[in-house]
């Protein structure tokens, strides 16, 4: 079949063509851009994979990716950047934005980072049995005489249409060249929102344990894509079914399940943290947001406690989960920087503004989650309502209205007061020079007053107010 898509004919495809055509080369542009052609998504990833015309005899690698790159690069001149990676016989090129991959075809597992050199070269059948699943191992020729002939020989096009992930080979050789594959295979179901194929889905079961063997960031990598897709829900889901929760995320793998004593039971939290999850990804939300998303609840297995009059109760769940989040983060080799921080402050403040929802609730209290908050406020009020995932229709409706006022009251607060940027109006040096105090905890303790006195609303967030109130405080230590 010929590819009749205007995408194939791109200048830059030609080109490395009629470089092939000149070195005496095969060439076919294979793998996710492919795929994505056919799937309508854009990408500017293009691997090339290059043939000899007689691949010798279990013979060494002849670095001809690293040859077709090279005449490329020349090619398209100035504007283009070279890079080769003699180890691995590959070679990339940069050009206007877009990212050229050459390597020579091969009989080995294809890794394209692999630590292993590459051995041996093969045809082009063999480099595509050795890919990780169907729908990537499709491969358009980009030689003269064939340009745009598309090679399917595991009927990548079918499982497309079918939305189904499949590996080529029999999974459990597929997986044991490369476990990361398991992780990939989850990773496209939830992008592309496909099934995995049966077989393909029995033998990630069957192969779990290998996940041991593949670096946390790799496995990083692919949950954060899982995380950024449409419904994030469908990959934790899949990973709990085919068994590799555990194995890399057991924190979460524990929220699993309801206990019930007295015939009194509790929600599962797996499920409602999916839920919170994915309603929190609808609203196009950042990466990070949705890992708080993910942890808000991590502390519950850990609080939760049977008590005869109240049923189940999980106290300070925030605090126990806010404090998980460092050891989460280190662990799944997340970033610990101001990422993480964010994530255990969310965890951390999830469960207050449901307690500012009653009439009673005083102003200091709403500035002070102002002040916690800062400019992360709207952020924490999203989750809030993330959170909200009874099935009583009137109840999520009565929590949103209620979240509704309190959102209401913290603008009115904010415009009168500026809380969420909260400065101290003076500050430690300035108060030193007023009482000709050296530095000492007396400093600290006048400062946090100030701060106590301007969130509880005893004086307004002003600098003279603020002066006023100290002079005053020290008056009366001085008697
Ligand atoms: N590949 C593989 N096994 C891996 C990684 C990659 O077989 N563990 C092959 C697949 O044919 C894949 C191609 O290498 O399509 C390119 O890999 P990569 O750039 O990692 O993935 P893409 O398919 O391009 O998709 P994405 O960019 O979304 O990761």
């Amino acid at each position: 079949m010929t590819v009749n898509n205007p995408k194939i004919e791109a200048p830059v495809l030609h080109l490395i063509g009629e470089e092939a055509d000149r070195l005496g080369l095969e060439c076919y542009v294979i793998g996710g851009w492919v795929r994505d052609l056919f799937l309508h998504r854009p990408s500017d990833d293009i691997d090339v994979v290059v043939v000899a015309p007689q691949p010798p005899e279990g013979g060494e690698n002849s670095g001809i990716g690293i040859t077709l790159a090279d005449a490329v690069a020349k090619r398209l001149g100035k504007g283009a950047h070279l890079a080769v990676f003699k180890t691995y016989g590959t070679a990339q090129v940069k050009h206007k934005g877009m990212e050229l991959e050459f390597v020579g075809a091969r009989r080995e597992s294809y890794r394209r980072d692999s630590r292993n050199p590459i051995v041996e070269d093969g045809t082009l059948e063999e480099d595509q049995n050795r890919r990780d699943f169907t729908i990537n191992a499709m491969a358009i020729c980009l030689n003269k005489h064939s340009y745009g002939e598309l090679l399917d020989p595991f009927d990548g096009i079918g499982d497309l249409e079918r939305c189904i992930i499949k590996t080529p080979l029999d999974p459990d050789i597929t997986f044991s060249d490369d476990p990361l594959r398991m992780m990939r295979a989850i990773r496209f179901a939830t992008q592309l929102g496909f099934n995995l194929d049966g077989e393909t889905f029995d033998a990630i079961a069957r192969n779990k344990e290998r996940i041991g063997i593949i670096t946390k960031e790799r496995i990083a990598e692919e949950l954060n894509k899982i995380m950024l897709s449409r419904r994030p829900s469908e990959g934790w889901i899949l990973l709990d079914k085919t068994g590799l929760l555990p194995l890399i995320f057991p924190e979460l793998a524990a929220l699993k399940g309801v206990e019930v004593k007295e015939g009194r039971g509790h929600k599962d939290v797996f499920y409602h943290t999916l839920k919170v999850l994915d309603n929190v990804a609808e609203g196009d939300s950042g990466l990070w947001l949705r890992w708080a998303a993910l942890l808000h609840d991590i502390g519950k297995p850990r609080s939760k406690a049977w008590d005869p009059q109240a049923g189940w109760t999980f106290r300070n769940h925030n605090y126990i989960g806010a404090k998980m989040v460092p050891k989460i983060f280190a662990r799944l080799k997340l970033p610990l920087n101001e990422k993480m921080e964010y994530v255990r402050k969310m965890v951390d403040l999830h469960m207050r503004p449901i307690n500012l929802i009653e009439d009673t609730v005083t102003d200091s209290a709403v500035r002070r989650l102002l002040f916690e908050a800062g400019d992360d406020i709207d952020d924490l009020m999203l989750l809030c309502d993330a959170d909200i995932t009874s099935r009583n229709e009137q109840k999520v409706e009565r929590y949103h209205r209620n979240y509704q006022l309190v959102r209401q009251k913290m603008v009115e607060l904010e415009e009168r007061d500026r809380i969420r940027n909260f400065q101290p109006p003076v500050n430690g040096d300035e108060i030193m020079a007023m009482f000709h105090l050296e530095p000492c905890s007396l400093v600290g303790e006048l400062k946090a007053a100030v701060k106590d006195a301007i969130l509880d609303g005893v004086i307004p967030n002003e600098r003279d107010a603020a002066i006023q109130y100290i002079n005053e405080l020290w008056q009366k230590k001085q008697k």
